[in-house]
Order: structure tokens, then C-alpha cells, then sequence
């Protein structure tokens, strides 16, 4: 059983990539979208009409990335950010943000199989009738996603480590001031906006004070690629725009008028995505300074 399993996994990755690299290719052709048409007619933010901010109250679930907890906040995703279908956040992440179809499947699959859940129903003809199987094993709370050293790593950009924010579901103002500092790019119109180079430096800054002051640091291959991801979504769905990037981040709010960035008729694509990925990995670079564990050893 785990074989067919496995080669289902195999088989549905192959597939994904195949399909993503066909709509990066459609995307060089087609003509872009035009700025203000992004979000289809009809859905939240279309026009830059976003729905109302309402800040989490008691007892709502929230988690370590801004987007979800941002989608949650204007009811885009379930206010108090429990029991959503994997399938739901698809559908939000990906007309509220212009990513492509293959991309918007990818993270969320990725989210249920690291919660040992299914990113759908799953469905069994018992005695001739369609049934529904662990139907709850396809929804998540927002705060299930903080799991540590799962997507969630230590030396973000916006919260301090899980040794001394357990939680998670905030963000650390004095880190994002920190961050905002280092943005020197100017854009076509004169807003100032990340570049590449700013957020590979502040992500070594960052890495660097997080590895020597935290004895429990760990930062595996996979999740510099997930933090480097999420730097590249700052680029890419933000245009790196300081402006945009202060309520995003600060509030979890999305500013009114905001459209994403990404004008790409099927938009972002995962190969386009990991693109930039790649460019941001390859220029951090973390300092060499001892850390709190060798200290403590020497000492
Ligand atoms: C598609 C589903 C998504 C899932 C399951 C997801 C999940 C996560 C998780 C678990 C983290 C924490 C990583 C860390 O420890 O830093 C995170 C961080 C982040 N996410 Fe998401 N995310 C999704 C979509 C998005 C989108 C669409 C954007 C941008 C528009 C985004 C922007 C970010 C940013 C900027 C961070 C960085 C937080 C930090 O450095 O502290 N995410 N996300």
C-alpha cells in the first residue's frame, strides 16, 4: 500500500512540474494582464476593494506567515482561522495573490502532508453509495502550521525563533523595523522597494544573530529555500514595495487598492518562483561568529 502510495506522490510531483513549466512557457508568450484586472471581477480585492480588516480577537487561530493570517484578518479565509480546507486556501492564496494553479496546489499539498492530513476528501464507494472518509483530516487551524522545523524554521525575517516565541502567530515589530531599514531599491515611479540584494543581506544579518544567540538554531537546506521563498513572494507578489509591505507586515492588513504584482496571465509560476529562489540563496551571507552553544563550551 505505502508503495502505490509513493508512486502516486511521484507520479501526481512529475505531473505538477510538467504542468507548471507549460504555464511558465504560455506566460513568456501571452500578453500580460493589466494592472487594476488582476484579481478576476467579482472576487475579494477585485479593483483593489478589499474586504473590511477585522484584527484577530480571542480565541482565533493564527500562524506564522502573514499571508494566511492577512487572507484570515479580511475574511478571505475563515475569520477565526479554524477548521479550512486545504482546497479553500488554494482558491485564496491563489486568485487573491495571481499565483499560478500549480503553484497554489503545491504549498497547501506540501502543508498536508507535513500535518499527515489529505489536501482532499477522500472518497470510497461502501455498499454502492460515494462516501466521504476522514472528512476532518482535510481541514487545518492556522495555528496547526506552526509546527517548528516544519515549514516554520528558526532565522526569520519576522518572528523571533520558537525558542523565544513559541507561539509564533505574531509578528516582532523590533525584526520588521530592522528589515525595513535595509531597503535601498528605488522603483520606476520613485517608491523605495527591496531589492534582491537587500533581502539577501538582511536574511544573512538575520541568520547570523539568530544562530549566535539561540543554543537550539537549526536551519536545514529546505527551509533556507522556504525562507528564501518567502523573500522571493515580498519581490514578486509585493514588488518588493515598502509602502504595500508596512500594513502587510506590521498589521497583517492588506492595504486598500492593492493588486499583486505578479502580472502574468496564468500567474506565478513554482519554476519562475524558484528562479528567484535561487538568486536570493546564493548571495546570503551569514558571518562567521561563534555561537551561544560554542561559547557555552568554551566558557
Ligand atoms: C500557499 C499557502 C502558504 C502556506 C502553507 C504558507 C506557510 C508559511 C509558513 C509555515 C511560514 C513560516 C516560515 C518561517 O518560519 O519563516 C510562512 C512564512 C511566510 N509566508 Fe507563507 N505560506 C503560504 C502562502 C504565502 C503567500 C501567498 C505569501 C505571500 C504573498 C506568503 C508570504 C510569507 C512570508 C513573507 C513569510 C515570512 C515570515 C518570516 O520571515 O518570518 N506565504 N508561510
Amino acid at each position: 500500500m505505502s508503495f502505490l502510495r509513493n508512486a502516486a506522490k511521484l507520479f501526481n510531483s512529475v505531473y505538477l512540474f510538467t504542468w507548471d513549466t507549460c504555464i511558465a512557457l504560455a506566460n513568456l508568450i501571452a500578453p500580460n494582464l493589466k494592472p487594476g484586472s488582476v484579481i478576476p471581477h467579482g472576487r475579494p480585492g477585485a479593483g483593489g476593494k478589499w474586504p473590511e480588516f477585522v484584527p484577530p480577537g480571542k480565541g482565533d487561530s493564527r500562524c506564522c506567515c502573514p499571508a494566511l493570517n492577512a487572507l484570515a484578518n479580511h475574511g478571505i479565509l475563515p475569520h477565526d482561522g479554524r477548521n479550512i480546507k486545504f482546497t479553500e486556501m488554494t482558491h485564496a492564496v491563489q486568485t487573491s495573490f495571481n499565483l499560478s494553479s500549480t503553484f497554489s496546489i503545491f504549498v497547501p499539498t506540501f502543508a498536508a502532508n507535513m500535518l499527515h492530513r489529505n489536501y482532499k476528501t477522500v472518497r470510497q464507494i461502501a455498499s454502492n453509495i460515494l462516501i466521504d472518509i476522514h472528512s476532518s483530516q482535510d481541514k487545518f487551524d492556522l495555528a496547526d502550521l506552526n509546527i517548528h522545523n516544519g515549514i516554520e524554521h528558526d532565522g526569520s525575517l519576522l518572528r523571533e525563533d520558537a525558542r523565544f516565541d513559541p507561539e509564533q502567530d505574531k509578528p516582532s515589530l523590533p525584526l520588521i523595523t530592522e528589515l525595513f531599514a535595509s531597503a535601498t531599491g528605488k522603483d520606476a515611479a520613485g517608491n523605495l522597494v527591496f531589492t534582491h540584494a537587500d533581502l539577501s543581506r538582511a536574511s544573512g544579518k538575520r541568520r547570523t544573530a539568530a544562530r549566535a544567540t539561540n543554543p537550539d538554531f537549526t536551519l536545514n537546506k529546505s527551509q533556507k529555500g522556504f525562507a528564501s521563498g518567502n523573500c522571493a513572494s515580498l519581490l514578486l507578489v509585493f514588488g518588493g514595495r515598502v509602502a504595500d509591505l508596512e500594513p502587510f507586515l506590521t498589521e497583517e492588513r492588506i492595504p486598500e487598492g492593492f493588486e499583486s504584482r505578479v502580472l502574468a496571465r496564468w500567474g506565478l509560476s513554482l519554476l519562475v518562483f524558484n528562479l528567484n529562489i535561487f538568486n536570493i540563496e546564493r548571495a546570503i551571507k551569514e558571518e562567521a561568529v561563534p555561537t551561544v552553544m560554542a561559547q557555552n563550551e568554551t566558557a
